[in-house]
């Protein structure tokens, strides 16, 4: 087993040992720490180290960039980051964690926050700031639910559309798992009977967290640019302005949790999601069964599909397709990420592999050859054992608990 450090050396294949990341809870990686799927920052730590060492600054991109664990690593060594990302509730997270605040806005921040503290309770609801999911109320008990709606309401009167109020949203997605009747435990919001659980009262929520989200984000101020450049909303098609050096993304697994529903109550409540929302956000994550109608006329995806878990059509038509429109979405990205990159840049992927019915589909190597038909050069490949489960998806029986993450690195010759 090898460290992190010699990342220079590392062999085609080496298993690698990680340290633990919750050792980074006081950083921006903080910001949005519920978000599933999460990647381990370390990667793109090690890789962003390797690759500035040589640079006066590179530019970074994450076309799956969730809540943005490749973009807080880079806006240490880049020049530039730049993301792709379908969800509106990571795109913020991404976004609030990886903004340059000045002291003057931190101070703001920090008087905002005192204010609602002494504001909320006199505060008047506002309704038009009222979730539009179905059945949300179902989620709080009635104080609460008063609670939160006279919170955001403050929120809104307190500040204009922007930096701050973003922040302040960021920090309120934060309480809504605490603070309804779902279980902290699972990804997915459920409420057990068995267990009942006691929601925290929401103030005292908040004023846990907010200070804590601004320790997070007061060392961005010494970013030498301010945040994210967002190049699209969709992985499979977007074009970069700009041509860039490295890109590092962990893309979603085949067939696995909804995971758009495991943060819908968040995503209501900031106001990025209603049923239909989520309906559509969900049709384009990929891997998502949902997607497994779409067409393939792609010969050369369908013949890796047959050789690498062609057995898998017969017992599991449906997932086998979902898995097969997965890599053609794969394809599609690897594409449009050749066309971003620069020559000699590098595009990291990081991934597990999945068994689907007992069958393996080892998603590395489907992608590595899509990448080399596409004129990409394999540049390295290692993996490493997953420690934290605590964010990952956990996947039962629809694909098998995930061991292990494969990193693989081409590179645009
Ligand atoms: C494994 S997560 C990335 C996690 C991220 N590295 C982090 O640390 O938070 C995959 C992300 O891809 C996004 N995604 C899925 N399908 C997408 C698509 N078609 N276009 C853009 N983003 C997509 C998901 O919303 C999710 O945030």
């Amino acid at each position: 087993m090898e460290t992190t450090t010699n990342f220079r050396e590392l062999q085609w294949g080496a298993e690698i040992q990680l340290p633990n990341s919750r050792a980074l809870s006081k950083s921006p990686h903080f910001v949005g720490g519920r978000y599933p799927c999460r990647s381990v920052a370390y990667v793109p730590r090690m890789i962003l180290e390797d690759y500035s060492s040589n640079s006066n600054g590179i530019k970074v991109l994450d076309p799956f960039m969730g809540s943005g664990t490749t973009a807080i690593e880079a806006v240490r060594y880049a020049n530039s980051v730049h993301g792709v990302e379908v969800d509106p509730y990571a795109r913020l997270i991404a976004t609030v964690a990886t903004r340059k605040y000045s002291s003057h806005e931190i101070q703001e921040m920090q008087s905002l926050v005192s204010e609602i503290e002494k504001r909320v309770q006199k505060q008047k609801p506002n309704i038009a700031l009222k979730p539009e999911l179905a059945n949300i109320d179902y989620w709080f008990d009635d104080v609460n639910f008063a609670d939160l709606l006279k919170l955001k309401s403050t929120i809104f009167d307190l500040t204009d559309e922007g930096k701050i109020r973003d922040f302040l949203l960021a920090a309120f997605g934060d309480i809504i798992r605490a603070c309804s009747k779902a279980e902290r435990q699972s990804l997915k919001p459920y409420i057990s009977k068995k267990y009942e659980k006691t929601p925290k009262p929401v103030m005292e929520e908040f004023s846990r967290i907010a200070p804590k989200y601004i320790d997070a984000v007061l060392e961005t101020g010494k970013h030498k640019f301010d945040g994210i450049v967002w190049e699209g909303w969709d992985a499979t098609d977007f074009d970069v302005s700009t041509s860039i050096d490295l890109a590092i993304t962990s893309p979603p697994y085949i067939n696995a949790m909804d995971y758009t529903r495991c943060i819908k109550l968040e995503s209501a409540w900031i106001g990025t999601a209603d049923d239909q929302a989520i309906r559509t956000v969900r049709n384009a994550q990929l891997g998502e069964s949902i997607r497994r109608h779409r067409v393939i006329g792609d010969e050369f995806v369908s013949s890796l599909a047959r050789k690498h878990f062609g057995e898998l059509e017969a017992i599991d038509e449906s997932r086998y397709k979902t898995a097969l429109v997965f890599f053609d979405d794969m394809k599609r990205n690897l594409q449009s990420v050749f066309q971003a990159l620069k020559s000699g840049g590098s595009y990291y992927i990081i991934i597990g592999n999945s068994k689907i019915r007992d069958i393996d589909v080892p998603t590395h190597q489907v992608i590595a050859e899509i990448a080399g038909e596409l004129g990409y050069n394999w540049e390295k490949y290692f993996l490493y054992r997953i420690k934290d489960h605590r964010t990952s998806i956990p996947r039962g029986d629809r694909g098998g608990k995930i061991e292990f993450e494969h990193v693989l690195g081409l590179v645009k010759p």
